[in-house]
C-alpha cells in the first residue's frame, strides 16, 4: 500500500522515478507525485489519480536534477486531493518526504510543531513527520563528522509511533537521500554509481539486480558514490547485497491485456516452479529444504494452524482440509487478523504456517509475531524473498512463482494450494500413507500443470459464458469440502475486480438462508465434481432451479446431470482429490476476469484496493 521510489545518481531522476512509479502503481493509485533537487531547491509535482496524470503534469516542469523521490498513494490520512498527495514539504522548504505507512502519534506531534511555528498544508500524518525532521534539523545540528541531515531524520523517527517506509531529500545536502523503514518494506538497489530505494524490487529491477533488503529500524544514507546503513541508535550495520533472481521481463505484460490475464495463463509454469526439486528420489513424497524441522520433530506436531488474509486465507482453508483428509492430523485455518487479537488458547505441540504472497501483509505479520511471542514455531508459505515475513519466520517454503503484479491474486493462490497439498503429502507419508498411495499422489501433483493447461484451453468458451452473465449484480458461489474455499475465492475474485456482489457458501448451507436471494436475477456458480457427495450437490442445484435461479456448474468429465438442470456446464478433467481445488480454481478466475472485462472494469487496479496491505 503506497509505493515509494527514490533515486540518487547521474541520470535525470524524474525519468527513473516515473518509470518506477508505473511499476509500483498496483500498490495504490489515488494520487502520485515526485520531488527533485535542482538549482539549490526542491521542485515538485503531484496530482490526484493515476501515475499517467503525474506524467502529464511533470511535462510542465523542467526536471533535470539527479536526486529525487516519488510516491503513489493509497489514501489513509486525508482525502484524495492534490494537497494530500506526496511528496510533502516542510514549511521551511528544507525537506521533501514520501511515506508508506501510518504515523499513529501524528496528532500530538502536530500540536507541538504548531506551537513551534510550523504550518501545514495537508491533512496527512506524513507532513507532520516532514516538519518534525525540519524541527530537529533547525534545532539540533549534528555533531561534527555526522551528517546533520541523517541525524535529523533519525532524531525525528525516534519520536514516531507507527509504521513507515520513507525517503527524504534536502536541498542543503545535494546529491544525498535518507531512507528508513519500520513495518513497511524498503529495498535499496545498488547500481554503478547510482542507487534506487523502492517499496518493491519491481521499481528498480530494470536498473540493477543487486539489492539490500533493509530491516525494520534501519536507516540508509545514500550519496552518489556510496551508501551507509545504520540503526536509529547510530549503530553501523554491515549490508548484505543479494541478487534478485528474476528480471524485468517477468514484470512486463508481454502482449497480455492485463497482468491478471497474464498471471492466470502463467499458472502451468508457476506451478512447475513451485514444485521443482521438491519430490523425494523414490517419488513417494514431497520434501522441502527450508522447514528447519527434523522428521522426529515433525512427527511430534499434533496440530497445524494456518494463518493468512483474503485469498491466502482461502489457501489456508484448503490446506486445513488436505492435512486432515490425507495426513489425519488436526488442522485449522484462521484469519490472521482475528488470530492476532483473539488470544486463542493453544495447547499441545502445534506448528504454525502463515501464508502470504507479498510477505508484507501487516495482519499476517502481526499473527506471526503473536504466535512467536507465545513460543511457537512459525513457518511461512511466501512468494517474496527478502520480505519481512520471510525474515521473521523460523523457516518455510518459497513459492517461486515470480512477481505477482495484478492486484487480484491468481498464480500465487494456486501455488499456495499446491504447496498445501505437498505439505499434506509430506506429513501423511510420515504417518499412515502407504508408499503406493504416496506415488499416486506425487504423480497427481506432477500432472497438475498439464491439467491446468487443459482448463485454460477452455478460455474462449468461459469468456462467452461470462459475457452472457456480466449484467447480473448478484452471484452465489457454492461448493463443498475442499471446494468450499474455492467458492469463497470465486466470490472474492468476482467482487473485487467487477464490483458485483457475490457470496461464497458451502452448498448445503444455501438452504439455511442464502436461498432467499435466489431468483432469475441471481446466478449460482456450483462446484459439482464427481465423488461421494455428487448427488447431494445435484439436489442443491435442483433447489436453485426450482426457484428459477440460473446455474453455472463446474464439474468433472464424465458427470451427468438431469436434462435442463444446468444452464451452463464447464468441465474440468477428472483428477486426484489433492489437486482438485487447483484445477477447479481456473474456471472461476477466468469467469471473473472476463466478466470484469465485459463490464469495462480496470482489472489490474480495482477501486479502493491495493496489493500488499501494510496497514491494519
Ligand atoms: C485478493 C488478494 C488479497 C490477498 C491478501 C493477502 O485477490 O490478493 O485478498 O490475498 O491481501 O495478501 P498476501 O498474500 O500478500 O499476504
Amino acid at each position: 500500500m503506497c509505493g515509494i521510489v527514490g533515486y540518487v545518481g547521474r541520470q535525470k531522476a524524474a525519468t527513473i522515478l516515473l518509470e518506477g512509479l508505473k511499476r509500483l502503481e498496483y500498490r495504490g493509485y489515488d494520487s502520485a507525485g515526485l520531488a527533485v533537487l535542482q538549482n539549490g531547491r526542491i521542485d515538485f509535482a503531484k496530482k490526484t489519480g493515476r501515475v499517467g496524470n503525474l506524467v502529464k503534469e511533470a511535462k510542465n516542469h523542467h526536471f533535470t536534477g539527479t536526486t529525487g523521490i516519488s510516491h503513489t498513494r493509497w489514501a489513509t490520512h486525508g482525502g484524495v486531493t492534490d494537497a494530500n498527495a506526496h511528496p510533502h514539504l516542510s514549511s521551511d522548504d528544507k525537506f521533501a518526504l514520501v511515506h508508506n505507512g501510518v504515523i499513529e502519534n501524528y496528532s500530538s506531534i502536530k500540536k507541538f510543531l504548531v506551537s513551534q511555528g510550523y504550518t501545514f498544508k495537508s491533512e496527512t500524518d506524513t507532513e507532520v513527520l516532514c516538519n518534525l525532521i525540519a524541527y530537529h534539523y533547525a534545532k539540533e545540528p549534528a555533531d561534527v563528522g555526522e551528517s546533520r541531515f541523517l541525524e535529523s531524520v533519525r532524531k525525528a523517527l525516534r519520536h514516531v509511533e507507527g509504521t513507515y517506509g520513507i525517503a527524504v531529500i534536502c536541498p542543503e545536502a545535494p546529491g544525498e537521500l535518507v531512507a528508513a523503514r519500520k513495518g513497511s518494506p524498503l529495498i535499496l538497489g545498488v547500481g554503478d554509481n547510482e542507487f534506487i530505494v523502492a517499496s518493491d524490487v519491481a521499481a528498480l529491477i530494470s536498473h540493477t539486480q543487486n539489492v539490500v533488503y533493509l530491516k525494520d529500524g534501519e536507516v540508509v544514507h545514500v550519496t552518489p558514490k556510496e551508501f551507509f546503513i545504520s540503526t536509529l541508535d547510530q549503530e553501523d550495520v554491515s549490508p548484505v547485497v543479494d541478487r534478485v533472481t528474476w528480471d524485468i521481463e517477468a514484470a512486463e505484460l508481454n502482449g497480455y491485456a492485463h497482468f491478471m490475464e497474464k498471471e492466470i495463463f502463467e499458472q502451468p509454469a508457476a506451478l512447475e516452479n513451485s514444485m521443482r526439486g521438491r519430490f523425494s528420489e523414490d517419488g513417494s513424497t514431497a520434501k522441502f529444504g527450508g522447514l528447519n524441522l527434523g522428521p522426529v520433530e515433525f512427527r511430534q506436531i499434533d496440530r497445524f494452524v494456518f494463518l493468512g488474509c483474503g485469498t491466502a486465507w482461502h489457501a489456508c482453508l484448503v490446506a486445513e482440509h488436505l492435512l486432515e483428509r490425507f495426513a489425519r492430523v488436526p488442522a485449522e485455518a484462521d484469519y490472521a487478523s482475528e488470530f492476532r487479537y483473539r488470544n486463542a488458547p493453544l495447547s499441545g505441540n502445534p506448528l504454525f504456517f502463515v501464508f502470504s504472497q507479498s510477505g508484507e501483509t501487516i495482519d499476517t505479520l502481526g499473527a506471526l509475531r503473536e504466535a512467536k511471542r507465545k513460543g511457537y514455531k512459525v513457518l511461512a508459505v511466501n512468494n517474496t524473498v527478502g520480505s519481512t515475513i520471510a525474515r521473521e519466520t523460523d523457516g518455510g517454503i518459497y513459492q517461486y512463482v515470480g512477481p505477482e503484479i495484478g492486484v487480484a491474486s491468481t498464480k500465487a493462490f494456486t501455488s499456495q494450494l499446491l504447496i498445501g497439498a505437498m505439505l499434506a503429502l509430506h506429513v501423511a507419508r510420515m504417518r499412515d500413507m502407504s508408499f503406493a498411495d504416496g506415488v499416486e499422489y506425487v504423480n497427481a501433483l506432477k500432472g497438475v500443470p498439464a491439467l491446468v493447461r487443459h482448463v485454460l484451453e477452455q478460455a474462449p468458451r468461459i469468456k462467452e459464458i461470462a459475457h452472457r452473465y456480466a449484467h447480473h449484480t448478484d452471484f452465489l458461489f457454492l461448493g463443498r469440502l475442499s471446494l468450499f474455499p474455492i467458492a469463497l475465492e470465486g466470490a472474492l475474485k468476482l467482487k473485487e475486480i467487477s464490483y458485483i456482489h457475490a457470496e461464497g457458501y458451502p452448498a448445503a448451507e444455501m438452504k439455511h438462508g442464502p436461498i432467499a436471494l435466489i431468483s432469475e436475477k441471481c446466478p449460482s456458480v456450483f462446484f459439482a465434481p464427481k465423488g461421494e457427495i455428487f448427488n447431494k450437490l445435484v439436489s442443491s442445484i435442483q433447489e436453485v432451479k426450482a426457484r428459477r435461479g440460473p446455474a453455472i456448474v463446474i464439474t468433472t468429465e464424465g458427470c451427468e446431470f438431469p436434462p435442463g438442470l444446468a444452464d451452463d456446464i464447464i468441465t474440468i478433467p477428472d483428477c486426484h482429490e489433492a489437486v482438485l481445488p487447483i484445477v477447479a480454481t481456473i474456471p472461476v478466475q477466468l469467469l471473473s476476469y472476463y466478466i470484469a472485462c465485459a463490464r469495462k472494469c480496470d482489472v489490474d487496479k480495482p477501486r479502493n484496493l491495493a496489493k500488499s496491505v501494510t496497514v491494519e
